[in-house]
């Protein structure tokens, strides 16, 4: 386990960053500043922003003092509003009930606006010498992959699990080493698309690294439920001749050739005989299947349909067709494969 923040700590003493704006102090309210328009936003973006803020409200107090949309007008740019807006919450809230200084625990720190868990450990580490571990996106993916964790880290089970990790793999000395080189490398080398493996402190330990499995760690977030519908396609066969029909213009496989389809309720051999102009003879149901459009699943069920045609009847958006000139039609690929499974 220690040898997880030996390394970390190492790599950030010697290739982490250092110089950045909100490096150089222990004043809580310039750390929470950075950390609140980091939340969301990549340093580089950060920095200006920040540097402005700083020039228009360079204390808490004056924070507080201003009236909200003042705090909107230097945060315009950086997004995620709802941040400056708890922001300016958070900064009345330290004045009126914390006498204007920021309290020193994560959980006093964790009570106030816009302050979560995660940020209220880096707070309270970076500024009053804290031992708590932060959990953000990055540091998420960092733990993840390191030691094999599995699972959508939005779950409350492997975030919970995630965080008892980062508790037993905190480092008993320099923490604010072991949390920057955990932002540091999330942030330059352990990214979500192209991970830098080759220049990371962690390599040797990593266990996504060992089993080919960096592009697969952290399991993205399940794909939502599709809602499927049903539709029974009718074959209809007269000797070699199979019947097919033109789709609308607009909607699932437009323009394209594909099967009649049995309208829920109908019944079969009089919609063959009204609508499709042929008689049935004999009806042998195939197995169903299910097709993914990207708004829903269609569960086909094919129905195998001898009949006899009378093609005065048939209209003209239906064709009757031969396997070779099905072979050259414009099918869509279920229909072809429902086709096929008939000589
Ligand atoms: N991301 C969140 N907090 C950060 C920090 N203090 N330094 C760099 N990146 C960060």
């Amino acid at each position: 386990m220690s040898d997880f923040s030996d390394r970390l700590i190492r790599w950030q003493q010697r290739h982490g960053r250092h110089g950045l704006p909100w490096q150089k102090t222990r004043d809580p309210y310039r750390v929470w500043l950075s950390e609140i328009m980091l939340q969301q936003t990549q340093v580089a973006t950060v920095i200006p922003y920040y540097d402005r803020f700083l020039v228009r409200f360079p204390t808490l107090a004056d924070l507080a003092a201003a009236p909200v949309e003042a705090v909107m007008e230097p945060w315009s740019g950086l997004g995620y509003y709802a941040r400056a807006r708890n922001l300016h919450a958070c900064a009345r809230e330290v004045m009126t009930a914390h006498g204007g200084e920021f309290p020193r625990t994560p959980e006093a720190l964790a009570a106030l606006p816009g302050i979560g868990r995660s940020t209220a450990n880096a707070i309270a580490t970076f500024c009053f010498g804290a031992h708590a571990p932060i959990l953000d996106g990055n540091v998420k993916r960092v733990l993840c992959r390191c030691f094999g964790i599995e699972g959508f880290p939005g779950t409350t089970a492997t975030e919970s699990r995630l965080w008892r990790d980062a508790e037993s793999l905190l480092p008993a000395n320099k923490v604010s080493a072991y949390i920057q080189g955990q932002m540091d490398l999330g942030a330059t080398i352990c990214t979500r698309g192209k991970p830098r493996c080759e220049a990371c402190p962690l390599r040797e330990i990593c266990v996504a690294h060992r089993e080919g499995r960096v592009a697969e760690l952290p399991t993205p977030r399940p794909k939502k439920a599709l809602p499927e519908r049903e539709a029974t396609l009718l074959v209809l066969r007269d000797k070699e001749r199979f019947l097919l029909e033109r789709r609308p213009p607009a909607g699932i496989w437009g323009g394209l050739l594909s099967l009649p389809e049995l309208p829920a309720g109908a019944e079969l051999a009089s919609h063959i005989e009204r609508q499709l102009g042929a008689r049935l003879v004999a009806v042998t149901p195939a197995p169903s299947f299910v097709h993914t459009f990207s708004h829903f699943r269609l569960r086909i069920r094919p129905l195998l349909c001898e009949v006899q045609s009378q093609p005065r009847a048939a209209e003209s958006d239906h064709q009757w067709l031969t396997k070779t000139e099905l072979a050259r039609a414009a099918l869509p690929a279920p229909i072809r494969k429902i086709l096929s499974a008939f000589p």
